[in-house]
């Protein structure tokens, strides 16, 4: 039920896909209308406020999926050969991008040696400040590894779609249902 076996994908691995997924569309959508924000806004200050906390807690919750993904069994890959190294190399590229972002999210937040509030709950504290122009180079990263995620995680969409549609295997459906086993599952 929690745990993956090597047919199907547990409730964790499911629930954290999902939480994932909304809060990486999410933040993208957030952080775009921010640059169209004004000082004078009220959500100029609010924006990147929930911007950052919804952030760190996306980081963590990658870094949790990723231990996760170690201790369990990955289930196995459906499709052509072509389509598995094809998902191989597509989800190793949205976990760099990822990564990549959310870093250099938080090097851009923390170039001026302040930490970050989460929900106003906690302070993630800035390790790494004083790198030159540290701001502007994060900044620049952030914003096309952003959009390379988010055309990377579409295209991905459409590979789900193409499983479920015209392959018509379990590949979307075990992403969806914790169940034990499915038709056509291989
Ligand atoms: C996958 C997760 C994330 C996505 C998709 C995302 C997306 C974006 C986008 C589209 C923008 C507007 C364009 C830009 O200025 O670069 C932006 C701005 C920003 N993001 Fe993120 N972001 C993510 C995670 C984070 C994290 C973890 C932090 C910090 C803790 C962060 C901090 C910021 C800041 C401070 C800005 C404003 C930059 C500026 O005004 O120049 N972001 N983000
Ligand atoms: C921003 C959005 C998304 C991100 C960042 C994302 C990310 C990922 C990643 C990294 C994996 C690999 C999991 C692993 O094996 O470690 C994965 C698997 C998967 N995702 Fe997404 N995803 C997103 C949206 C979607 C959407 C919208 C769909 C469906 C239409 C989808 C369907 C799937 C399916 C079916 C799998 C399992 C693939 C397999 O078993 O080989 N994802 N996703």
């Amino acid at each position: 039920m929690f745990t993956n076996t090597p047919k199907s994908y547990g409730l964790v691995t499911i629930v954290i896909h999902w939480l994932s997924a909304f809060m990486v569309i999410g933040l993208f959508a957030l952080g775009y209308w921010m640059l169209t924000l004004g000082y004078y806004d009220s959500w100029y200050r609010l924006g990147p406020w929930w911007h950052k906390s919804f952030g760190i807690t996306l980081l963590a919750l990658t870094v949790v999926r990723l231990v996760w993904k170690f201790m369990n069994p990955k289930p196995e890959p459906l499709g052509s050969r072509f389509e598995q190294i094809g998902a191989r190399i597509g989800h190793g590229l949205i976990y760099t991008l990822l990564l990549v972002t959310m870093i250099s999210g938080y090097l851009i937040s923390t170039a001026d040696g302040r930490g970050i509030s989460v929900f106003d709950w906690f302070e993630v504290p800035a390790l790494i400040t004083g790198i030159p122009q540290q701001e502007d180079i994060a900044g620049t990263v952030h914003w096309y590894t952003a959009l390379a995620l988010v055309i990377a995680a579409a295209g991905h969409a459409l590979a789900a779609l193409k499983h479920h549609f015209v392959n018509k295997d379990s590949t979307l459906t075990r992403m969806l249902v914790a169940k034990r086993s499915y038709p056509k599952n291989g």
